[in-house]
């Protein structure tokens, strides 16, 4: 994994709300190539392990339903810069702070079900392509 990669999923109220093909679309005319996708539902077990580094934070439980309300769509983005790049490109953690036009301030209705993930340093992104994706998958 190199700079280049960073992990996004389409959250579960976003996949509800038939909002993925849109989103999709976005992602890719914004120059990222998909290097692995899938869809998949969380199980408790692993939308908690997966979040685990809020683990102590208020709104961790709400979160972990959340993502287990559903299924996701999981996948791994290529682009110079790609985890900084991206994380400008959703917008704000919060979908009523999020720049007009961001997938979040579009698609997001609040702060959990933010419409999307994107890894938030290098080091994460690497462990959360190795969480979803297996070897031969991340190629
Ligand atoms: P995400 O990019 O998936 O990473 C962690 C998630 O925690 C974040 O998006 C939000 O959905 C959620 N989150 C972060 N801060 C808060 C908060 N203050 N209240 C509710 N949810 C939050």
């Amino acid at each position: 994994m190199t700079d280049k990669t960073t992990l996004t999923i389409i959250k579960p109220q976003a996949v509800r709300n038939l909002h993925s093909g849109k989103i999709i679309d976005m992602i890719l005319s914004a120059g990222y190539i998909i290097k692995a996708i899938k869809m998949v539902t969380l199980s408790h077990d692993l939308a908690s392990k997966f979040y685990e580094i809020h683990k102590d934070r208020p709104f961790y439980e709400n979160l972990v339903k959340s993502m287990t309300s559903g299924p996701v769509i999981v996948a791994l983005l290529e682009k110079d810069n790609a985890v900084q790049d991206y994380r400008e490109f959703i917008g704000s953690t919060n979908p009523a702070e999020a720049v007009t036009g961001t997938i979040r301030n579009l698609f997001g209705t609040s702060m959990q079900d933010n419409a999307v993930h994107g890894s938030d340093s290098d080091e994460n992104a690497a462990r959360e392509a190795s969480f979803f994706f297996s070897e031969m998958e991340r190629f």
